[in-house]
């Protein structure tokens, strides 16, 4: 997944997908809101381009889009905007997929900032760490994880696959609480796929582009179709 740097440098890293947002054509991804690529979304537009290869099929999927960042600035409060509240309920459930060792690394310290626990300089030579360095480890990377806001109750494993966006049990959702707050959904609205089959000769590639002439009948979500073009490879 590539965004912009504010001085216009591309960056690009590896992520997982998680599955559609439910009801719309956005993949979601999850991130820590402290991690660069946030401060890309917000000190930009939000461009950003996908690169997906499947080695089976031979298959290359390049999606344009916007990225949106879904933080706890999001509220379910009856009060918000029902898209608000759809988008914070998606994030609250995506938290709740997330395995109770992964929940842990969003209390881990600033994402690229220098790491100065005496293990981090330790080596394999040096015949390994030291109890204390052990339990300095710990602290750093197996924090308690703060109890859940509501209701009171344990972090269950999620048994759900990262593509299953759908049937959630309520009620495990509700046991993990609040997400951390350096929890985020992240959402890629795609606006261009490059579709590249190399299977065959020759290539087949072909453009999917926003149908901006017809406009889907509401109601919503509000969805255009897609025009695809063949081009040359
Ligand atoms: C296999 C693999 C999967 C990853 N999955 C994610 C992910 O889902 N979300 C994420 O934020 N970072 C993920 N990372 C880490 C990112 O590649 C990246 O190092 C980190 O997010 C910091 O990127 P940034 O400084 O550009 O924000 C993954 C890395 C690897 C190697």
């Amino acid at each position: 997944l590539a965004t912009v740097r504010p001085d216009g440098r591309p960056a690009v890293r590896t992520v997982v997908f998680r599955g559609f947002l439910e009801g719309s054509e956005a993949l979601q991804f999850t991130t820590d809101t402290r991690s660069e690529k946030c401060a890309h979304i917000e000190a930009g537009n939000g461009a950003a381009e996908l690169a997906w290869y499947f080695p089976e099929t031979q298959e290359q999927y390049r999606v344009q889009g916007t990225l949106r960042l879904i933080t706890g600035a999001y509220s379910e409060e009856p009060s918000r905007p029902e898209a608000e509240r759809a988008l914070a309920r998606a994030r609250r459930i995506m938290w709740a997929k997330m395995s109770p060792s992964a929940r842990m690394s969003w209390l881990w310290p600033t994402p690229r900032s220098t790491r100065t626990t005496a293990a981090a300089a330790a080596t394999s030579e040096s015949g390994g760490l030291t109890p204390e360095q052990e339990a300095e480890e710990a602290a750093v990377y197996k924090p308690a994880m703060p109890a859940p806001s509501q209701p009171a109750g344990r972090y269950p494993v999620s048994k759900y696959g990262p593509d299953d966006t759908g049937g959630m049990d309520p009620d495990s959702v509700e046991a993990t609480g609040v997400p951390l707050g350096t929890f985020a959904l992240l959402l890629l609205e795609p606006s261009e796929v490059d579709h590249l089959v190399l299977a065959g000769f020759p290539q087949r590639r072909t453009i999917y582009s926003r149908d901006t002439t017809t406009q889907a009948p509401p109601p919503p979500p509000p969805r255009r179709g897609w025009l695809a073009r063949p081009v040359h490879p």
